[in-house]
């Protein structure tokens, strides 16, 4: 197969769809690997990298996405990228449909193969894509609130740990999943005073028994929410419903209720948000005020890190390249059941229920696209 590696054009977006290692393993099994120039050098990677692993550069984002069947990259296509897109051709990227309309019709009306990797799932019902990004995002959660905490940037100014004969500072979590684990795992060991809420019951139960003494569990419900961010310096927005939109917990009317220079993190934003007010930002311009209280909300939080989070990605993504390289889509996603969920838009036809929800779109079986598909 013809493989595209586009540099990745979003704002402040540093990482990129594979490592010279995995060029080689790509370039292993048999396939032709084209990478745009200074695609990797975000990331700590120079075209030579890539061409000593058996890649071709090309010049221009036109020529990778003109010549290659598939395109392995990180971001959903952003305007700019619509009209690079083929009829046929397969994108094994993050779209997240569900919070936007406008790619969610342009991808339908490039009649493209969307293989999208937040929905990847495996028989577990763990998406084995997002973990590694969801990994970084929870971690740096932490790192990010810990910062804005600080009065210079409108936080409370309040030390994350204290220090002897000074409490330290609570941390809510809302969603005790992969990111919200990471950042508690985070919070607890700088010596904040954490508090875990999410709606599943077995979560809490293996969150309280692998967590250290400083953080506790709690039921995610309004009453409870509207309990705690009374008392929080550091909220962090860690809910997810697959491939849908994220419900709002924090609404408007909460900000009322927190104290002035409190920090919201709203690592869902990529899945519309958590917290109401909360709207995308970027690495350039992270944060906004609303009454007193400061919103974090970048889209993509890996994007600060490439060197780790291109390396987490790659580890997580490539088995799964190579076997839709190996195989084609339509046999790769016959055969694998994981690979076969992560279908979202297949030439024109929306074949995932949580995007055809999303924007009120008819909605095709993946199974009967995959018998008529050839091959
Ligand atoms: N901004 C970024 O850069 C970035 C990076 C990675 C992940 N994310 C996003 O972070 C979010 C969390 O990802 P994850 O990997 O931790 O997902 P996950 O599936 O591991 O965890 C989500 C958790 O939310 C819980 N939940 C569902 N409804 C809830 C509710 N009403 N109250 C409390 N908890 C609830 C679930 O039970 C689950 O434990 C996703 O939206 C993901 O897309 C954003």
């Amino acid at each position: 197969m013809i493989i595209g590696v586009p540099k990745e054009i979003k704002n402040n977006e540093n990482r990129v769809a594979l490592t010279p290692a995995g060029a080689a393993e790509i370039r292993k099994h048999g396939h032709t690997l084209y990478v745009q120039t200074n695609a990797g050098v975000g990331s700590g990677f120079s075209d030579e990298d890539y061409r000593t692993a058996g890649a071709t550069i090309l010049p221009t984002i036109e020529e990778v996405y003109g010549i290659a069947e598939m395109i392995i990259k990180v971001k959903e296509p952003i305007a700019q990228e619509y009209n690079l897109i083929k009829e046929n051709q397969l994108v094994f990227t993050y779209f997240h449909f569900a919070s936007s309309e406008e790619l969610t019709h342009a991808m339908i009306a490039r009649k493209a193969v969307c293989l999208a990797y937040e929905t990847v799932e495996k028989a577990d019902r763990s998406l084995p894509l997002l973990v590694p990004m969801s990994e970084v995002a929870g971690r740096m959660a932490i790192q990010e609130g810990a910062h804005y905490l600080e009065k210079p940037l409108k936080g409370r100014g309040i030390l994350l740990g204290g220090v002897p004969g000074v409490p330290p500072a609570r941390v809510l979590i809302l969603g005790g999943g992969i990111v919200g684990t990471q950042a508690a795992k985070m919070a607890a060991g700088l010596g904040a005073h954490v508090t875990i809420m999410d709606v599943s019951l077995p979560r809490l139960r293996y969150l309280d028994d692998i967590m250290p003494a400083n953080v506790d569990t709690m039921m995610s419900n309004e009453y409870n929410i509207r309990d705690r961010i009374k008392v929080s310096d550091l909220i962090i927005g860690a809910v997810l419903i697959p491939g849908a939109k994220a419900p709002h917990l924090v609404t408007r009317d909460m900000l009322k209720m927190m104290r002035p220079g409190t920090v919201l993190v709203d690592v869902a934003v990529d899945q519309g948000g958590c917290i109401e007010t909360c709207k995308p930002t970027t690495h350039e311009n992270p944060t906004f005020i609303i009454d007193d209280v400061v919103h974090y909300c970048v889209a993509n939080m890996p994007g600060a890190v490439p060197y780790t989070s291109t390396l987490a990605l790659t580890n997580a993504t490539l088995p799964y390249a190579i076997q839709l390289a190996n195989k084609g889509w339509q046999k790769a996603c016959r055969e694998n059941i994981e690979l076969q969920l992560g279908l979202n838009v297949v030439k024109g036809e929306v074949v995932y229920k949580g995007v055809s929800e999303a924007w009120n779109l008819p909605y095709t079986e993946v199974t009967d696209v995959l018998q008529t598909a050839t091959v």
